[in-house]
């Protein structure tokens, strides 16, 4: 399907607030000045704005990303590369148990232009959804204004390494944003690279310390290597990871600075099962049947490495490859 064979459905008027309705499937989407409303046939519930934006622009930034996107412990999406789950209450013990939840599969197009619709139409001027708290104003209120280029940003993805000559991305000083207020310490000094005769173009290097410290956006990675599926997608983190993130593999994380707590969970059912604590240079693997949320109380560096590899979901949930990465 192409996106052209689908129109994205929408009331024909505004409510009250300004803001448009939406439906996808039997979903029903509706925000108010504080609070998202979604239906489905057999319940209902309620967000606050802001939290729901902030997960529903990573959602459509990373394209539903890797595996489950919970936006709270109830509704959310799976990525099925191709196709998308978009559920309430399926990974919420108490809903299966109610029989109260419910899922549809629908063509990723269809949801994605959705999605967009809906961020698109319910992010006011003042509110950027990358932006920490600290950095935005509030999404709050009437329907007032749109904030089209801070939803769309690019995520920058290396195809080889950030600074390699022939590779798209260049390194984020040159594109002249400013060092963050909680980074100013950073030393902005770059390597020297001598390259013998003819290597010029394989050997490089850059300062990852200084390119994360301009990053004006927090919990977006952005790939900066790529060395066949091994990702490196570090990223600055501040406040709370908009989304709790149910992954379909392994991945590991790096503090490269600062402190994040991890928050650990069961992905189906999300029982508690742990609270990681990681302080600059500590690195742990999260496994592939939990699902986590991070809390950074300061602006952090962290570096998420992940396997892009399409068959890992497949070797996991056939018992072919473990839940976790190591054996020690
Ligand atoms: C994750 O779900 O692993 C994740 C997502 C975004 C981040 C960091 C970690 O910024
Ligand atoms: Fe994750």
């Amino acid at each position: 399907m192409t996106v052209t064979d689908f129109q994205v459905v929408q009331s024909s008027d505004t409510n009250a607030e300004g803001y448009h309705d939406f439906a996808l499937g039997e979903f029903r989407f509706r925000r108010d000045e504080y609070f998202v409303y979604i239906d489905w046939p057999t319940g209902s519930h309620v967000m606050s704005v802001d939290a729901f934006l902030r997960a529903l622009q990573r959602d459509v930034a990373w394209d539903f990303f890797y595996g489950i996107v919970n936006f709270d412990g109830v509704f959310g999406t799976v990525n099925h590369y191709g196709t998308v789950d978009i559920f309430a209450g399926r990974y919420n013990d108490s809903y299966r148990k109610a029989e109260l939840d419910y899922s549809e599969n629908v063509e990723t197009p269809k949801i994605r232009e959705t999605f967009k619709a809906i961020l698109e139409d319910w992010t006011n001027d003042t509110f950027d959804p990358f932006a920490s708290p600290h950095e935005t104003g509030a999404p709050f209120g009437i329907k007032k204004g749109n904030n089209t280029s801070a939803i769309t940003r690019r995520r920058v993805a290396a195809n080889r390494m950030v600074a390699v000559p022939g590779d798209e991305q260049i390194r984020s000083d040159e594109t002249g944003f400013p060092v963050n207020r909680m980074f100013l310490d950073v030393d902005q000094s770059e390597p020297v690279v001598e390259a013998e005769p003819g290597f010029e173009s394989d050997v490089a290097a850059f300062n990852l310390f200084a390119y994360l410290s301009r990053s004006d956006v927090t919990w977006n990675p952005s790939v900066v290597s790529a060395c066949k599926d091994s990702l490196f997608c570090p990223t600055t983190e501040e406040y709370i990871l908009p989304i709790i993130h149910g992954n379909d593999r392994v991945e590991w994380f790096l503090q490269l600075s600062d402190q994040i707590t991890w928050e650990v969970e069961d992905r189906d059912t999300g029982a508690v099962r742990s609270r990681v604590t990681m302080k600059a240079g500590d690195v742990c693997a999260m496994p592939a049947d939990i699902r986590h949320q991070g809390y950074s109380p300061k602006r952090s560096m962290l570096l998420v490495w992940e396997n892009n590899a399409g068959n890992i979901p497949e070797l996991i949930a056939s018992g072919q490859a473990p839940t976790y990465p190591v054996e020690f």
